[in-house]
């Protein structure tokens, strides 16, 4: 699921056609017509969908054509990269354990929209990133895997994005592994 440029989409598809992930990205869903992330799956022969939130009259009525998509697509794991929608229990009740998020922050630090910015306004030397399981409260749920940014000085929202951003480019396929190996999708874990 991606709203934006879909670069977290892109290191999915990257890992599992790389072999660093035994898994396939079966479909992306997107909720703004035309974005990035819609342009990756193009490019990359990835099948996409368009749910575009406007034309929903709920968070749920949302949620449940997701859900939809997501079972005829015949998926084990969703995982939200970059999706600017908050969720419902319909959609994480679909998929218990199953629904993964990422988040620009060392939760539970930052949480909300523009975790950069206010990580730069707090202060902190060191923020990250967070891939975790999806619970009704905005980004809470189980810590999956984490990776520490430091910050420098002379950092910008747009330098200390980036930064966080090949993080996260690196995380995502391990939470992924991860939580596919605790609900027993894969083998036992290795090494
Ligand atoms: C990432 O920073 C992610 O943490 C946040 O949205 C951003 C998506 O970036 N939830 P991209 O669309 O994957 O490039």
């Amino acid at each position: 699921m991606a709203s934006g440029s879909g670069s977290n989409f892109e290191a999915l598809v990257e890992a599992c056609r790389g072999n660093q992930l035994p898994a396939e990205v079966a479909l992306l869903a997107v909720n703004n017509p035309d974005c990035g992330a819609q342009q990756r799956a193009e490019r990359l022969n990835v099948p996409w969908c368009l749910h575009d939130h406007r034309r929903f009259s709920s968070r749920e009525a949302l949620d449940r054509a997701l859900v939809e998509s997501f079972q005829s697509a015949g998926v084990d794991l969703v995982v939200m990269a970059g999706w600017m929608r908050i969720v419902t229990a319909e959609l994480i009740e679909a998929f218990p354990d199953r629904l993964l998020n990422i988040h620009p922050s060392l939760l539970p630090s930052f949480r909300g929209a523009r975790a950069v910015e206010q990580a730069l306004a707090a202060g902190v030397t060191l923020t990250g990133c967070s891939a975790h399981l999806v619970r009704l409260e905005v980004d809470s749920g189980p810590i999956l895997v984490q990776a520490a940014v430091p910050i420098a000085s002379d950092d910008t929202r747009e330098s200390l994005s980036a930064r966080i951003h090949r993080q996260e480019h690196r995380i995502l396929p391990l939470a992924v592994q991860l939580a596919a190996q605790r609900l027993g999708l894969l083998g036992p874990a290795q090494g």
